[in-house]
């Protein structure tokens, strides 16, 4: 079976691969959120500083039936390599995920990665094929978070009287970003990650300037905050993003200060992004793990349901792969 890369400088190529990996994802997930085709050919034309990234293919008969990507982080967790495959549903059962796996696998091992990490989601109750692959290639499930999706408008959640609401869209305003770093420094320090052996990335704020230029491109960001009015602490904040001309948003970090947690801030933070949206955008997705009770709790309330669940899974690179 021949494993090829795509040819991302050819705009054809690129459209086609994304359609094979559509197609191949929607087969089993109606409710999946992929990236915004603009988002995603943004990363194949224009790499960041922190990854490299590959994308691989299997053809037959000019059409593009397997589809792989390949993320080399290069900042942290340079040991690891991020991977998905997904086969069209009429070319499954036939060996075209094993090759596209063994071809990440050998091009993760060439980048001295040791291990092979990737998220596999299935929808509850419904066949677990992506599970069944995955321990088959020798990956171990690590963690799990649940995808929920809400219909807004929500029922709003007022901020409690204590703070005050703080919104920007787009870039951080210079007189919040000490602050908002700092909160979005201990977000990726607290997130819960089960058994993934993870090191959190850590924002400056010229990190932080360039992911913000960078998102501008595929997404009008939101972002929400609360400032304790007695004292000016920074309780917490909500980060949303809306893919420009989508008609749904995607719920990234909320994260509540340790000091500041039982005001049910997480809820208003969340719902303070929502009451200002466009009305086209009527839905809202998110990732929370179960274990993780408090977040999980404030989405079901606010009327989020579970769509699918979401395994982390890990396999070490070695002999055992091949
Ligand atoms: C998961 C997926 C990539 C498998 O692709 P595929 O080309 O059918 O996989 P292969 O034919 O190479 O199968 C390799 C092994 O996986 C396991 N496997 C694959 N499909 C399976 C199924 N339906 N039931 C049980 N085991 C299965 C088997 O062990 C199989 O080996 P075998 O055929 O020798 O028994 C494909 O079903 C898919 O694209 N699903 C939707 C997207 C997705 O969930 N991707 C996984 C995210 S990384």
């Amino acid at each position: 079976m021949d494993v090829t890369d795509l040819d991302t400088s050819d705009p054809d190529a690129r459209r086609r691969w994304y359609a094979a990996q559509e197609r191949a994802i929607r087969a089993d997930r109606p409710e999946a959120l992929l990236e915004a085709y603009d988002a995603w050919e943004l990363q194949a034309t224009e790499p960041s500083a922190h990854a490299e990234r590959r994308w691989l293919q299997v053809v037959e008969d000019g059409d593009v039936v397997g589809t792989a990507s390949l993320e080399l982080p290069l900042s942290e967790n340079r040991e690891v390599a991020w991977v998905e495959v997904d086969v069209v549903a009429t070319h499954r059962r036939r060996g075209v995920g094993r090759a596209l796996w063994q071809a990440l696998a050998a091009r993760a091992a060439a980048a001295d990665r040791t291990r092979m990490g990737g998220e596999v989601t299935v929808v509850p109750e419904g066949a677990e094929v992506a599970r069944r692959f995955a321990a088959a290639m020798g990956a171990v499930e690590q963690h799990r978070e649940d995808h929920l999706v809400a219909d807004l408008p929500v029922r709003p959640a007022p901020v409690d009287a204590a703070y005050e609401l703080v919104a920007w869209r787009g870039r951080c305003p210079d007189e919040h970003r000490a602050a908002y770093l700092a909160m979005r420094n201990q977000m990726n320090a607290d997130v819960p990650v089960g058994d993934l052996d993870l090191q959190a990335a850590v924002l400056d704020d010229a990190r932080l300037a360039a992911s913000e230029e960078r998102l501008a491109r595929s997404y009008d960001v939101r972002v929400a905050a609360a400032r304790r009015r007695s004292d000016g602490a920074w309780g917490g904040y909500s980060l949303l993003f809306v893919p420009h001309g989508a008609t749904y948003g995607w719920q990234d970090d909320t994260l509540v200060m340790p000091d500041h947690r039982g005001r049910r801030l997480g809820a208003a933070l969340k719902s303070a992004n929502y009451a200002v949206l466009p009305p086209e955008v009527t839905l809202v997705h998110t990732w929370t793990a179960p274990s993780n009770t408090a977040m999980h709790r404030t989405n079901t309330a606010m009327g989020f349901r579970v769509v699918e669940h979401m395994y982390e899974v890990e396999a070490a690179l070695g002999p055992t792969i091949a």
